[in-house]
């Protein structure tokens, strides 16, 4: 095991200290843009409570979205959300460097919370630079002159190299939040893979990764089923040779996801038996469902979820399992119709007796929608650093904290 080196909110002594405190409110939102599952602020409370108990001036930051993606907004109605949840008058400002923000934590009394505008609206952030280099930008210049230490209890967004999670530990003292704490010790688990068999679930329409993930955890060993649905399933299937019919082809398409053909189907010749896709589907034929098999491939319709003898097959294998990493929907679970094969795989996953480690905030509210968020293992913040910490990846974020503790101790 990796042995994280980083300081915890133990380290340090925050009465009347300012606080930049990262998180990962990233929520799922609707089309009127309004929040549709609170999860994630949820997470972030006992490290928020924590310091806001020990006298500190809390100043939030976190993304949501991405610029020009439909799930882009600014963060005020996450600040609301925060502070019905934490019962107190909570502070919000639509700047993140600027006078204005400059302002409002210069008013910060200790206890008092502060969320700031969605991090993602200036161009900084995301920029591709050096962690040294980001410390040198205005943003996080300012910001840390306002400020006396940096708390990162973002684990989702630990795996990417961003302003305000990489930037910040150069110039502020640096700890990890009760939350990333807890992630990493009960991830390590999963990760570990000790208990057989253990599979990965792999769905929902983000696919960068799911070949690349695959490749690793089948490779080392890690996994001994990948089991497919959603957007996933469909890019496996179209790998293995199967015409899904036009707008489903032309899905994969749009969303730049036939570059990972060749891998998978290399894949599916490294590992034959080890990878399972759908036998049937949910297709939209007029606003309503229908099923159809694999036979009745191609379809002119839209597949928006697995069928019902996929769901039976991927049952089969979960309850044999004894370790199950699950990461996103089978299908369109927002809607009821296509709620079947989500509901059917998550319940299985529920009712085995496998640890169970589950991430991804569509995977998340789907568990919340059918009852079932008390009965998995653990549930993780994380989406896209779930995976990549489970593949052995070194997250950004956690070096970040584990480079400025070795700075810290050389100092002190
Ligand atoms: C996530 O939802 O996985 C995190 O919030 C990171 O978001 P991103 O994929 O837009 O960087």
């Amino acid at each position: 095991m990796r042995n994280h080196g980083f300081l915890t909110m133990d380290d340090f002594d925050f009465r009347n200290k300012t606080v930049i405190l990262r998180v990962d409110f990233n929520s799922p939102l609707d089309e009127a843009k309004r929040i549709t599952d609170d999860s994630r602020i949820r997470m972030h409370v006992p490290t928020i409570r924590e310091l806001m108990d020990k006298g500190a001036k809390v100043v939030i930051l976190s993304h949501q979205g991405r610029p020009g993606d439909p799930d882009f907004s600014t963060l005020q109605e996450h600040a609301q959300r925060l502070s019905q949840i934490l019962g107190r008058p909570i502070g919000y400002v639509d700047d993140v460097y600027g006078e204005r923000a400059k302002a409002a934590i210069e008013h910060l009394k200790p206890g008092d919370v502060l969320v700031l505008e969605n991090v993602r609206t200036i161009p900084e952030e995301t920029a591709k630079m050096k962690p040294e280099d980001f410390a040198k930008t205005e943003f996080i210049r300012r910001l840390a002159s306002l400020a006396d230490a940096y708390v990162n209890d973002g684990f989702a967004v630990a795996h990417r190299a961003n302003a305000s999670v990489v930037g910040f530990p150069i110039i502020l003292p640096a700890f990890a939040g009760r939350l990333m704490e807890s992630e990493l010790k009960a991830l390590e688990r999963a990760r570990k893979a000790e208990e057989k068999p253990c599979i990965y679930i792999l769905g929902g329409a983000k696919s960068e990764d799911a070949a690349a993930i695959s490749e690793y955890v089948l490779s080392h060993r890690k996994a001994d089923f990948i089991i497919t649905g959603g957007v996933v399933g469909q890019l496996f299937l179209h790998a293995k040779g199967f015409n899904l019919g036009e707008p489903n082809r032309r899905f994969l398409e749009a969303r730049g996801f036939l570059q990972y053909v060749l891998k998978i189907r290399s894949l599916f010749q490294d590992f034959p038996d080890r990878i399972l896709t759908p036998e049937d589907f949910g297709v939209e034929v007029f606003g309503k469902r229908r099923d159809i098999s694999l036979e009745d491939l191609p379809t002119p319709f839209p597949i928006l979820d697995i069928g019902p003898r996929t769901v039976e097959s991927y049952a089969k294998v979960i309850r044999d399992s004894r370790i199950i990493v699950l990461s996103g929907p089978m299908g369109v679970y927002e809607r009821s119709d296509f709620m079947l094969g989500t509901k059917g795989v998550f319940e299985a996953v529920a009712m085995s007796k496998a640890f169970s480690v589950v991430g991804g905030g569509n995977t998340i509210e789907a568990l919340e929608k059918l009852g079932l968020r008390e009965r998995v293992g653990y549930i993780s913040s994380g989406g896209g650093a779930l995976m990549e910490f489970l593949t052995g990846k070194v997250l950004p974020g956690v070096e970040a904290l584990e480079k400025a503790a070795e700075r810290w101790r050389k100092k002190t």
